[in-house]
């Protein structure tokens, strides 16, 4: 499965560059929200970070403004993803746009029958929403364990991209799901690298290994461990020798 990071900071998506899990960014208008500035420029300098693929979202709501909006962010970089709402507009512009080879991802999914209509409207993504629909009290991995099964079993060319993740278990979930793709917030995807007894392992190996390299610290060595074989001196008293508990004690 592939990991995307669900962010428009670039610092996180730098990060996540350099621990070699990034397969690719996600973002949207409350996510842009959070850094301002120019969303060409946070797109463009995303795109210069991962040449996997980078989602920008429309807002239009009308068929010619979603095609304006997602023809001009095409334009910005090849690995841009046009990220359009399920809508009847936004099968619209999915099938217009796919027409003129631009790939999109359809965003807001909540039921496999929107994830099966936006594939066959030509969608290359198809995000539900699982963490939005945990909150309402449905089950968002039952959704995403329909759509799966409805995208392998008809040889659908959409990957099921799993959105709205909240925690390192829908991770977990979204991968044994059969998920092509999970898109995660930067605290998730640090949560999934921290487990407790991995974090106090590397602290004990490091002590362990500190304490034996400590100036005075006599080491045992493996011939000191060996099982001494005694050897009866008579004459240990003469030879400033003597028996101490079953071994030869130099005095
Ligand atoms: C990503 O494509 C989605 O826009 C994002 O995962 C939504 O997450 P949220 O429900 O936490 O806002």
């Amino acid at each position: 499965m592939k990991i995307f990071l669900d962010t428009a900071e670039l610092d996180e998506i730098r990060v996540a560059a350099r621990w070699g899990v990034l397969d690719g960014v996600t973002t949207n208008p409350s996510l842009f929200a959070k850094v301002g500035g120019s969303y060409d420029g946070v797109l463009r300098e995303i795109c210069g970070i991962t040449a996997g693929p980078v989602s920008a979202e429309v807002v239009a709501e009308s068929v010619d403004g979603m095609l304006h909006e997602g023809r001009h962010f095409a334009r910005l970089a090849p690995n841009i993803v046009v990220k359009v709402p399920m809508s009847e507009e936004g099968l619209e512009a999915i099938a217009r746009l796919k027409a003129e080879g631009i790939r999109t991802n359809c965003t807001l999914i909540f039921s496999a029958n929107q994830g099966l209509l936006a594939s066959k409207a030509g969608a290359s993504l198809l995000s539900p929403f699982i963490g939005r629909l945990d909150d309402v009290n449905a089950n968002g991995m039952d959704v995403v364990r329909e759509l799966v099964g409805i995208v392998k079993a008809h040889g659908l060319a959409s990957e099921v991209l799993v959105a709205s993740i909240r925690n390192p278990r829908h991770v977990a979930e979204a991968a044994l799901a059969g998920a092509h793709i999970a898109t995660v917030p930067h605290k998730v995807l640090r949560q999934m690298i921290h487990h407790p007894l991995a974090d106090t392992g590397i602290l004990q190996f490091r002590k362990d290994w500190d304490t034996v390299r400590a100036p005075g610290h006599h080491r045992v060595s493996a011939r000191a461990v060996q099982p001494e074989r005694v050897t009866p001196k008579p004459n240990a008293a003469m030879s400033g020798q003597t028996r101490h508990g079953g071994r030869d004690v130099a005095r």
